[in-house]
């Protein structure tokens, strides 16, 4: 088993298969940003295949395809195939903003992707338009019941929660997701980047203690998903809300994660700069041995936790560059 300084279990790789994305959510890719990794810098499926294998020799159970968006990689079923593939590898998800799932989902739970998670900040059409720079919404509900109709279970949905911008939109996105028995995480915007610095904060405690309060949630054990994410069910079952307050209350301390970026880039934590090259190796033709100790040696790197908080202008990183 893989373990930090910290004494933390890294069990779990995040793997950004694309910087780039059909969207330009307000929170995440700044409008114009044109600084995208080049394709001869992008990791090959054969590189990523061999990457994954380690980090699985190495105890790594589960691992998430995310980008950018990981859809707008050319043949991600295929490679998502062959990650499923691997001897030790237990669960195969995806985080993608769906506007292009209804193409894909089939495809991509035939090769071993069992549950996605969709971002959705609104339903109100304009608001989607607002937030993501395009109108949106049609595709990703088409995406949405595409994933259900391919059997992709669970569906969660990631709604990064903004003051004035979308806040009032919860109640109507706790009923949809409800009725269509999705998840929904509520996410506190995090200052990565220009873009994600003048993003409208909101504090998650207050609105979990509504819905606590509303739907008499009772808190779930903190296996569930096994991210950060602390999870609230209601007595019936009928609604399981996921919060992810990196924030208001941070979880550094059972951070389980490193994400690679599409240029081999090992990055230990969302929040901090400590990171650690694997191309550069993979292209020398280091061994099978010295790729589990470069692993190792990143790990030793993972800094003990974020300062989103007390230092919340140091990361000009943003987060389709690192691995949502
Ligand atoms: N703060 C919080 N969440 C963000 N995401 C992208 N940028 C930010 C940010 N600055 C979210 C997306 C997606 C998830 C992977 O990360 O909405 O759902
Ligand atoms: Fe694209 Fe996701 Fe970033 Fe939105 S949050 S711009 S969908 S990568």
């Amino acid at each position: 088993m893989l373990q930090d300084r910290f004494g933390r279990s890294i069990e779990y790789l995040r793997l950004s298969v694309t910087d780039r994305c059909d969207l330009r959510c307000s929170y995440c890719i700044p409008k114009g940003f044109k600084d995208f990794e080049e394709p001869e810098n992008w990791l090959t499926f054969d590189e990523i295949e061999r990457v994954v294998a380690a980090f699985v020799s190495l105890g790594t159970r589960r691992v998430r395809l995310t980008g950018g968006e990981p859809l707008l990689r050319r043949d991600l079923p295929q490679l998502a195939g062959r990650l499923a593939a691997l001897p030790g590898l237990q669960d195969l998800s995806l985080t993608t903003n769906a506007t292009q799932l209804a193409r894909h989902a089939d495809a991509l739970y035939r090769a071993g992707v069992k549950r996605v998670n969709v971002s959705l900040d609104s339903l109100r059409r304009e608001c989607v338009n607002t937030i993501t720079g395009r109108d949106s919404l049609p595709q990703v509900m088409a995406g949405l019941e595409a994933a259900r109709a391919a059997g992709l279970s669970p569906i969660k949905i990631n709604m990064v929660a903004m003051k004035d911008v979308n806040e009032a939109d919860i109640e109507t996105m706790v009923g949809f997701c409800i009725d269509n028995g999705f998840v929904l995480r509520l996410i506190e915007a995090m200052p990565m980047g220009d873009s994600g610095r003048n993003t409208a904060y909101l504090d998650l405690q207050p609105v979990l203690e509504q819905l606590r309060q509303r739907f008499g949630l009772l808190p779930q054990s903190s296996e569930m998903g096994g991210g950060p994410a602390r999870y609230w069910r209601s007595a019936d079952g009928a609604f399981t809300l996921g919060v992810i307050t990196p924030i208001s209350q941070h979880f550094c301390a059972t951070c389980n994660r490193v994400r690679l970026s599409v240029d081999g880039t090992l990055y230990m934590c969302l929040g901090q700069e400590e990171s650690f090259e694997l191309r550069p190796l993979l292209r020398s033709g280091i061994s099978d041995e010295g790729l589990l100790d470069a692993i190792r040696q990143a790990i030793e790197l993972k800094p003990e936790r974020h300062e989103f908080r007390e230092n919340p202008g140091k990361l000009i990183r943003i987060m389709s560059m690192t691995g949502g």
